[in-house]
C-alpha cells in the first residue's frame, strides 16, 4: 500500500491534517487503533480558539458547528465567591466557540469519509519503519492482515500515549516534563447551563470550572489530589463540592442533574524537541501536553498541523526539505507561549498543597490585578482567544 502521508491517530491533529493535505491535493491514509464509535464519544476539550474556527471554516468544516456551537464573547473569573468578567470581544475583537472535541472529531471523520478518503479504524500493532530514509513506512495489522504503508512522510498524531514519539531514539530528543500536584475530576451532567459563559473559580477548597456543551448539558471540573480515586466521588459529593466552590452566593445558580460521565485526569506540562526525526514528524499531544486550565491542547494540536501541512506541501511540490527542517522551530514559539499561558492560568487558579500564607496572598494579588486591570485582562484575553496561526515572532531566531 502506498500514499504520500501516513497519519497515525484520528484525533484532532491527525484528522485536521488529513483535510489540510487534501485541500492541497496531497493524499494521506489515517490510521487509528480505536473504533470509530470510541473516538466519536471520547469526552475531552470544549473550547475552540478564534483561529481554530477560522481554519475549519476556510476548509468548509463548520456546517454543523455554525448551527450548534455556542459563541462566548467573554469568560468569568470568580475569586472566593465573587465573579468578574473578562470581555474578550471588547478587549480583542475576537471570541471563543464552545463545541465538544468529540463533535469536532465526528464532523472531521464524516467529511473525510464523504470524499472517499481512507481512515482505517481498529488497526493493531502499529509500527514505524525506515524513518531516516526518504521512503518511510507504517506497518500495522488491519482486519487480521499485516499491511506495509509506504509513504513520503509519517505524521505522528497519536497523542501522548502513542507509539510514534517512543520510536525516536531518546538521545535525539530533549524532554521537558513536569507533573502538577493536582488532577481534575471532570463531570458531564444532563443539566441546563445557567450562565452564558464559563466560570473559572478560585476557592480556598480548590479550583472549580463551570463549562457547558449545549443548552442541555453542563461540563464541570473540580481540582482533586493527583492520586484521587473516582470511587470516592459519589454524585452527591460532587454537587456538594461544586456548590461550595462555585460562586453560588453571587446570583449564580448551579442546576444539578444526572451525571452522564465522570473521570479524573492528571495534570502535566510536557514538551519534546525537535518534533521531527528523519521523515517522522510529531504533532499535537504526541509532542506536548499542557494543563487544561488555558483550554489550549486541542487548539495547539491544530496549530501544529497548520504549519506541518505547508511543510509537507513544499516537500511534495519541490522535493526540498527546508520547510520540514524548520517545522519544529516554527512550532516551538507557540508551544512555549501556550505552555507559559497554561501554567500561568493554572498557577493563579489552583490551591497548591505546598503554599504557605505568603504565597496564597501573592496568588490572590495577581488574580485580583488580572480582573481589575484592563492591560492585564487584555493579556489574558489575547492568549485565550488564540494568537494568530503561523510563526509568532518571525524576526526571532529559532
Ligand atoms: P489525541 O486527541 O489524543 O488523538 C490521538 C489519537 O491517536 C487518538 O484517537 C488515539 O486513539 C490514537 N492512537 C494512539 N495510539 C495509536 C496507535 N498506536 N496507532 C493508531 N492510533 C493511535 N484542549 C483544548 O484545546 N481545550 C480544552 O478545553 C481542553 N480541555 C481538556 C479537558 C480534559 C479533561 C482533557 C483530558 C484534555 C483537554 N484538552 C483541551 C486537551 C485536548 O483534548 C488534547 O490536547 C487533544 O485531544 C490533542 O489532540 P491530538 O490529536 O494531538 O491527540
Ligand atoms: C471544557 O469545557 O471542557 C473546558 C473548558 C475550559 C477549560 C478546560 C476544559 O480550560
Amino acid at each position: 500500500m502506498r500514499t504520500q502521508v501516513g497519519i497515525v491517530g484520528a484525533g484532532p491533529a491527525g484528522l485536521v491534517l488529513s483535510h489540510l493535505l487534501a485541500a492541497r491535493g496531497i493524499e494521506s491514509v489515517v490510521l487509528e487503533d480505536r473504533s470509530r464509535a470510541y473516538v466519536e464519544q471520547r469526552v475531552r476539550a470544549g473550547v475552540l480558539e478564534h483561529p481554530t474556527v477560522e481554519l475549519l471554516r476556510q476548509h468548509g468544516l463548520t456546517e454543523r458547528l455554525d448551527r450548534e456551537a455556542l459563541v462566548h464573547r467573554g469568560v468569568q473569573i470568580a475569586i472566593d465567591g465573587r465573579r468578574h468578567r473578562i470581555d474578550f470581544a471588547d478587549l480583542t475583537g475576537k471570541w471563543i466557540t464552545v463545541y465538544g472535541q468529540q463533535e469536532v472529531v465526528k464532523d472531521l471523520i464524516a467529511a473525510r469519509l464523504a470524499t472517499g478518503a481512507p481512515i482505517l479504524f481498529e488497526v493493531e500493532d502499529v509500527r514505524v519503519a525506515d524513518v531516516v530514509t526518504a521512503r518511510p513506512a507504517v506497518e500495522f495489522v488491519h482486519e487480521g492482515e499485516p499491511v506495509r504503508l509506504a509513504c513520503d512522510v509519517i505524521a505522528g498524531c497519536d497523542g501522548f500515549h502513542g507509539i510514534c514519539r517512543p520510536s525516536i531514539p531518546p538521545s535525539e530528543l530533549q524532554v521537558h516534563d513536569r507533573e502538577h500536584p493536582f488532577a481534575w475530576l471532570g463531570v458531564l451532567a444532563k443539566a441546563a447551563p445557567t450562565t452564558e459563559e464559563l466560570i473559572y473559580s478560585r476557592h480556598e477548597r480548590g479550583f472549580a470550572l463551570y463549562s457547558m456543551r449545549s443548552p442541555e448539558v453542563t461540563r464541570l471540573y473540580l481540582q482533586v489530589p493527583p492520586d484521587e480515586d473516582i470511587a470516592e466521588w459519589s454524585d452527591d459529593r460532587i454537587w456538594t463540592e461544586l456548590t461550595m466552590r462555585l460562586p453560588t452566593t453571587d446570583g449564580f445558580e448551579l442546576l444539578d442533574g444526572p451525571v452522564i460521565e465522570k473521570s479524573i485526569t492528571g495534570m502535566r506540562s510536557f514538551v519534546v524537541a525537535p518534533m521531527r526525526y528523519g521523515r517522522l514528524v510529531l504533532a499535537g499531544d504526541a509532542a506536548h501536553i499542557v494543563p487544561p486550565t488555558g483550554a489550549k491542547g486541542m487548539n495547539l494540536a491544530i496549530a501544529d498541523v497548520s504549519v506541518l501541512a505547508d511543510a509537507v506541501e513544499h516537500l511534495e511540490r519541490t522535493g526540498d526539505e527546508s520547510k520540514l527542517d524548520a517545522y519544529s522551530a516554527t512550532c516551538a514559539q507557540r508551544v512555549w507561549r501556550v505552555q507559559q499561558f497554561s501554567w500561568w492560568m493554572t498557577s493563579m487558579l489552583h490551591r497548591f498543597p505546598e503554599h504557605d500564607g505568603f504565597q496564597r496572598q501573592l496568588q490572590h494579588a495577581e488574580l485580583s490585578f488580572v480582573v481589575h486591570s484592563r492591560a492585564a485582562a487584555t493579556a489574558l484575553a489575547e492568549n485565550y482567544v488564540g494568537l494568530p496561526f503561523g510563526r509568532l515572532y518571525p524576526e526571532e531566531a529559532p
